[in-house]
């Protein structure tokens, strides 16, 4: 059986890297296409390296763009790279734009496609990657889900029940086998307690009005407590125009490498962002997370008491921020006890492997 693996921004790596190893241990054959979406080594090489996968068969080098060019050039340039491959399968990640440009690629080929990490809705659909979870989702033979309300949110659009797996949360497989390598990657001059901050939404970070109120309120967070930034190419631009530079006590870093991050995460006192992935990675950590949106597509993240969304409201962010830290000098403990929501335990991609695998048999049968 052969399988077609689509992945182009930094959140896909750590989803489809167990897959591709999963499948590989079941004797399935693996391609693994890069669409470039995410080009510096820091978003995507150093990604790759650390979790240990497979060099792309092929890069299709379509860059950054509108959200329009960069969709279209992802299906312009994948389209022959199918035609000529065949797979059996093709297996696409999260929402990002190559997600959808690939899933409707494939669809329009016939070629049937799997959708790891589906049903996630935030139900905003001002968030371009809310457009992508809903058309993706629509277009996949095979819906791995991360929770059930994944499952509800997919049962609600009327999508079959046969075709929806739940199966667990892949991004933890990722952490889980790599968490232990990761302690060696913490900073060793780094004291604690301080809050770890991230920001890349369109939202938060092309208003810069907005953004300019929120790096003031981090700022004055900073003056009791360290904050570390690592900042992603998008925001860097935006710092430059707002003049904020790094200071000793509020320091923006380069994008971190997934280990270094990770370790990052684990000691955090609090973590502050508006990504979606670093909500599930500090529910499973147990670290408190304070989410920079108003909604989020990962409610469990927030039942599960890790998170809680703070919208655009500065005060609540200064005081929810500084309670966590001032409780965090008692609790002296790196992250929580408690358990990780269910199937959030390392073997989700095994899960989908072997779903593939036996539906592969059931078709050749
Ligand atoms: C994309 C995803 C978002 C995901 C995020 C993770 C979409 C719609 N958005 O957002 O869901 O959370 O990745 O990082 O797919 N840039 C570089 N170097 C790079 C990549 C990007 O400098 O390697 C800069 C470019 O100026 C580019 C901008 O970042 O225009 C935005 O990149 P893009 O891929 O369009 O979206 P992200 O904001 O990264």
């Amino acid at each position: 059986m052969h399988v077609l693996h689509v992945v182009g921004a930094r959140p896909n790596f750590m989803k489809a890297a167990p897959v591709l190893r999963a499948l590989a241990a079941q004797g399935v054959q693996n391609t693994l296409v890069h669409t470039g979406q995410h080009y510096d080594a820091a978003m995507s090489d150093v990604f790759l390296k650390q979790l240990e996968m497979p060099e792309p068969d092929c890069n299709l080098e379509v860059g950054s763009g509108s959200h329009a060019q960069q969709t279209a050039a992802v299906m312009l340039a994948l389209e022959p790279v199918l035609l000529q491959r065949q797979p059996d399968l093709v297996l696409v990640y999260g929402d990002v734009n190559s997600t959808v440009a690939a899933a409707l690629v494939s669809a329009k080929l016939n070629l049937p496609v799997g959708h790891v990490e589906a049903g996630l809705r935030s139900r905003d659909r001002t968030m371009p990657e809310e457009i992508n979870r809903i058309l993706t989702d629509q277009l996949s033979d095979l819906l791995f889900t991360p929770s059930a309300d994944g499952d509800e949110n997919l049962l609600r659009e009327g999508i079959d029940a046969a075709k929806i797996h739940l199966v667990g949360n892949v991004m933890v497989d990722s952490l889980v086998r790599l968490l232990p390598q990761a302690e060696a990657h913490f900073p060793p001059d780094l004291s604690r307690p301080y809050a770890l901050v991230t920001l890349h939404r369109p939202s938060n970070v092309d208003d810069l009005p907005w953004l300019r109120q929120l790096l003031a309120t981090l700022a004055e967070l900073s003056r009791q407590w360290l904050v570390i930034f690592p900042v992603h190419p998008r925001t860097r631009q935006k710092l430059l125009q707002l003049g904020s530079a790094s200071s000793d006590r509020f320091r923006l870093l380069e994008p971190q490498p997934y280990l270094e991050f990770l370790a990052l995460q684990q000691r955090a006192a609090v973590v502050i962002t508006d990504s979606g992935g670093i909500q599930e990675e500090t529910t499973f950590l147990g670290v408190p997370c304070l989410t920079l949106r108003q909604n989020t597509e990962r409610p469990i993240t927030v039942t599960a008491g890790t998170n809680q969304l703070v919208g655009r409201d500065p005060v609540r962010l200064r005081q929810a921020a500084a309670e966590i830290l001032h409780g965090s000098q008692e609790r002296k403990e790196d992250g929580r006890k408690t358990s990780p929501p269910p199937l959030w335990d390392g073997h989700a991609s095994a899960r989908i492997a072997q779903i593939i695998v036996q539906r592969q048999a059931q078709k050749a049968g």
